[in-house]
């Protein structure tokens, strides 16, 4: 990875427009993953082409499923069945992508034969014990480096069998693990979560045809069912967007028009706290893509004030937490995060991460253990410029730039090629809408 691209903001701007950020990453994650499994020819529309996407679709391919690139976000899936995939020839690299890893973790310990998933230097950083764990425990042969992190050697599946597991952290990656896995294995796989995390695997099992139990908090499956191809269409990544959500609260007299984004309930955790926060935020023609809620969304830029943010709310807005430290930087009045220790663990300590580059633009802000307080400057108040490390965070990284709008002075940001896992083409789309990002992609 070029580790030297760079992104160069000069301070202020005010957003308007109306504009589609790309497709969904856990919807696209899954899309491919359950076409390749299917009987049958899927065509996926709306398709994120972004890396992580791209990692779930090479594995599939290296495993003889026929994946058609007819256009960047419209892909073509012969899916090979349940039982039709093939040994790949070497380890499957999934790259930045955690969802990647800990799906197929799930799947793979159903095949039989043996594989070995591997990634980059963040995701060989990230926990594995939280897949790895309960699968042993239905029967997976699976290994990980001494530290519980990848990569992962998964041996021929013997004989799995379905559990119910009380998960300890709400996490749609491991209920989405053991679900896959609860495919392969005898009986029935059940999930129960502390609080509920995205329900898109259990939505889109249904569509392919597998019967699922899903209810908030909890969801299961009995093992055989098999997969039935089905046309998928993928609404705009509500997980993007909320850059430009923040970006248009942030700065009075924006506005923006984001459309045929997903609000699935259990993703919708960003608007809620922006609208505690005071934001402007209306949802449009609400409607659907196959069994996924959508709509437009209408952001206007208004003072926003300070809120606290308890775990109740973290799960639906786990991703968004980035761009909602910006949101609570320019707020009046302090920001109180907690119960979101999960924000250490993923592609960055992002409750480090975001601190710290907040308080290069001078912002009071403190980490805690399980979340942050900031000291919002207020609609009146601006903050300063300066340098800062997204440490190859994505979402660290928009964070931001979208943070320039209301900045005294330029901001530079180190490390950002890895914003094409998420969202290829934001600083094009960020330029279109009024926020100009010179982007140098240095040299390795
Ligand atoms: C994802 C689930 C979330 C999220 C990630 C995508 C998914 O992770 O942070 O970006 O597609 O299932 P956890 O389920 O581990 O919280």
């Amino acid at each position: 990875m070029n580790k030297k691209t760079v992104f160069k903001l000069s301070a202020g701007g005010r957003l308007q427009g109306r504009l589609r950020v790309p497709g969904d990453k856990s919807i696209s994650h899954r899309s491919v993953m359950f076409a390749s499994l299917a009987e049958g020819r899927s065509r996926i529309s709306g398709f994120l082409n972004g890396e992580d996407c791209l990692s779930t679709m090479k594995a599939f391919r290296a495993m003889g499923a026929e994946v058609q690139i007819d256009a960047p976000d419209r892909l073509r899936i012969d899916g090979v069945g349940l039982y039709g995939l093939k040994a790949p020839g070497q380890a499957l690299d999934l790259g930045n992508s955690g969802t990647s890893m800990r799906l197929m973790a799930g799947l793979m310990s159903g095949q039989r034969f043996g594989s070995v998933l591997s990634g980059d230097a963040s995701l060989s950083r990230r926990p594995m014990r939280r897949v790895v764990d309960p699968l042993r425990r239905m029967g997976a042969q699976i290994e990980t480096a001494e530290s519980g992190t990848a990569p992962l050697s998964i041996g021929p599946a013997n004989h799995l069998h379905g559990i119910r597991y009380e998960s300890p952290v709400s996490s749609a990656q491991v209920k989405s693990c053991l679900l896959l896995a609860g495919l392969y294995a005898e009986g029935e796989t059940v999930v129960v979560e502390p609080a509920p995390s995205r329900d898109h695997s259990e939505r889109m099992l249904q569509v392919f045809g597998v019967d699922v139990k899903a209810r908030p908090g909890s969801a299961g499956l009995r093992g055989g069912q098999s997969l039935h191809a089905s046309d998928i269409r993928v609404p705009a990544d509500i997980s993007s967007a909320a850059f430009f959500l923040v970006a248009a609260a942030i700065v009075p007299g924006s506005e923006l028009i984001l459309t045929d984004v997903g609000i699935n309930p259990t993703r919708t955790g960003v608007i809620e706290i922006l609208r505690r926060m005071g934001a402007d935020i209306e949802v449009l023609e609400p409607r659907e893509f196959g069994s996924e809620p959508v709509a437009d969304l209408r952001v206007r830029g208004v003072g926003l004030s300070g809120v606290e943010i308890g775990a109740e709310l973290v799960a639906s807005a786990i991703d968004e937490f980035p761009a909602l430290f910006i949101a609570a930087a320019c707020a009046h009045g302090e920001t109180v995060i907690s119960g979101a220790e999960e924000l250490r663990v993923k592609e960055s300590d992002r409750i480090q991460a975001m601190v710290d580059g907040l308080r290069v633009l001078g912002v009071d802000a403190e980490a805690r253990a399980d979340g942050a307080c900031i000291a919002g400057v207020g609609a009146e108040g601006q903050l300063g410029g300066g340098r800062i490390d997204s440490l190859g965070d994505h979402r660290v990284a928009m964070s931001f730039a979208v943070a320039a709008l209301r900045a005294s002075a330029p901001i530079v940001i180190d490390d950002c090629a890895n914003v094409d896992t998420s969202f290829p083409g934001f600083a094009e789309l960020a330029a279109g809408a009024g926020l100009p990002i010179t982007v140098d992609h240095g040299h390795d």
